[in-house]
């Protein structure tokens, strides 16, 4: 499972897959202690959280500069979370190549339920089919982390 790929959806000269052991967590935690919603998460804590997602990156060259990951029950739910591009690769719609391919997941393609929070990146994921959550009320959190 950890080494399955999702190419379909790769911009030229950029890879996207599935390969957990390609992870560059130095990346990944070091991009994700400068976003507004990962500040504080230790390198244990990004680790662990990996370790039980199924974890997409995207990379040029072999060097990671991208990554999102999934979290699933694999039959009914699934939370997209830390989607980030680094910067010097944004605006070539990696971000949507990202989004998209980690929807064509088996594990997650059809799932009844597919949910993500985000301050300002709606316009992104609404080019993937997300809406805003049309009944707000029936969501409830008991603890999220701020920002
Ligand atoms: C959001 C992010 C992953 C987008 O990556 P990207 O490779 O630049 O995205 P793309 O080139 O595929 O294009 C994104 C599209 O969504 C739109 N968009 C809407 N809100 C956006 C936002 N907050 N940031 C980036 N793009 C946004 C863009 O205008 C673009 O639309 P277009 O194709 O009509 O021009 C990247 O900007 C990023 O890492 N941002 C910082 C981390 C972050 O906010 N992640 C999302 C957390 S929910």
């Amino acid at each position: 499972m950890s080494s399955r790929r999702s190419t379909r959806h790769a911009v030229p000269d950029f890879e996207i897959s599935t390969d957990r052991s390609r992870i560059d967590l130095d990346v990944v935690h070091g991009f994700l202690t400068t976003s507004y919603w990962g500040q504080g998460r230790t390198r244990e804590t990004v680790e662990r959280a990996l370790a039980n997602s199924i974890c997409f990156g995207i990379y040029k060259d072999g060097a990671q500069v991208g990554f999102g990951r999934i979290v699933t029950d694999r039959a009914i739910f699934a939370y997209l979370a830390d989607i980030f591009v680094l910067p010097g690769y944004r605006g070539r719609g990696l971000g949507k190549a990202l989004v998209r391919a980690m929807l064509d997941h088996p594990d997650v393609r059809g799932l009844p339920a597919v949910l993500l929070r985000t301050r300002d990146a709606h316009g992104l994921y609404a080019q993937c089919g997300f809406e805003p959550a049309i009944r707000p009320d029936e969501l409830m959190t008991l603890r999220v982390w701020s920002a």
